[in-house]
């Protein structure tokens, strides 16, 4: 008879925040730089023309190249490699065979399965020429989202995040989209904590050294409110405003923070440098 040792799996207990190791953080870190790697890959498609299912197709034959998995493949019934959200598409746009049009503003999100690991990034990219308020609310979205990684650090709060996007998006006179938040993740896809886009200093759960989440605000050039269209998945602003978003999975550290899902090829922000 031999024995093995074997660990539980994973599984999300409300309010419960899982404080991982160095293990989970080599993990991440291989997850999340592949993840950024392919997001790098698909910035040499994007242009007028190009379909948001040849996007979805680059990025599954990505993960299959790779040993991966697209995390949202079949997840909740959902049935491809990645969201696409266009304009005023919010988030969970799916890719379809309509070209993508010289002006379009288009997010697209990416979550691998790397060795059980989950890298969840997203970023927004620029089909062609755009016009100057789609570009700002590009900037503003970005922004947004490194002043709330740059919150980060032991003994913050989840709500000094939120804090940090909302004064600095609302100060743009943009919105931030309330109905769909940052979540832990890791083994899991969606743990705890929820991680809101918004809020107020010293509120939420303390971070501590070991949490990993992601960071991933919806900011609107109009109202914040959203409705999901009748597919069940498309979330789109109820004013039919632009919507932008940028995601990095992130790691907080003894110090402060740890990015996982950066550009290797150093693209932070749109225009990318073309190859
Ligand atoms: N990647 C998205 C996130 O950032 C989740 C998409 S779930 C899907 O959490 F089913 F819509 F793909
Ligand atoms: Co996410
Ligand atoms: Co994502």
């Amino acid at each position: 008879m031999n024995f093995l040792d074997v660990a539980p799996a994973p599984v999300r207990q409300p309010g419960v925040i899982k404080l991982q190791g160095p293990e989970a953080f080599a993990g991440m870190r291989n997850a999340g730089r592949l993840t950024a790697e392919a997001l790098d890959l698909v910035t040499d498609i994007v242009k007028p023309g190009t379909t948001t299912e040849a996007i979805d197709k680059l990025l599954f034959q990505f993960a299959m190249d790779h040993g991966a998995y697209p995390a949202t493949l079949n997840y909740r019934g959902y049935r491809y490699s990645c969201c696409t959200s266009i304009n005023h598409v919010v988030c969970h746009g799916q890719p379809n065979d309509k070209p993508l049009r010289e002006g379009d503003i288009v997010n697209i999100d990416y979550t691998m399965i790397v060795d059980g690991w989950h890298g969840d990034s997203s970023r927004m990219y620029l089909v062609g020429e755009t016009p100057r308020r789609a570009a700002r609310l590009v900037e503003v979205t970005y922004e947004a989202m490194m002043r709330g990684i740059a919150a980060i650090r032991p003994s913050a709060h989840l709500g000094d995040i939120g804090h940090a996007i909302q004064t600095y998006a609302e100060g743009e006179r943009c919105s931030v989209v309330r109905d769909f938040c940052g979540h832990g993740l890791g083994q899991l896809f969606h743990d705890e904590p929820n991680v809101l886009h918004y809020g107020r200093r010293g509120e939420g759960a303390e971070l501590k050294p070991g949490m990993i989440f992601t960071v991933e605000p919806m900011i609107n050039l109009g109202r914040p409110h959203v409705k999901v269209l009748g597919d069940g998945w498309t979330a789109v602003t109820r004013d039919r405003s632009l919507s932008a978003q940028f995601e990095h999975s992130v790691g907080v550290t003894e110090t402060g923070v740890e990015i996982f899902t950066l550009s290797p090829r150093g693209y932070t922000q749109p225009p990318y440098a073309s190859a």
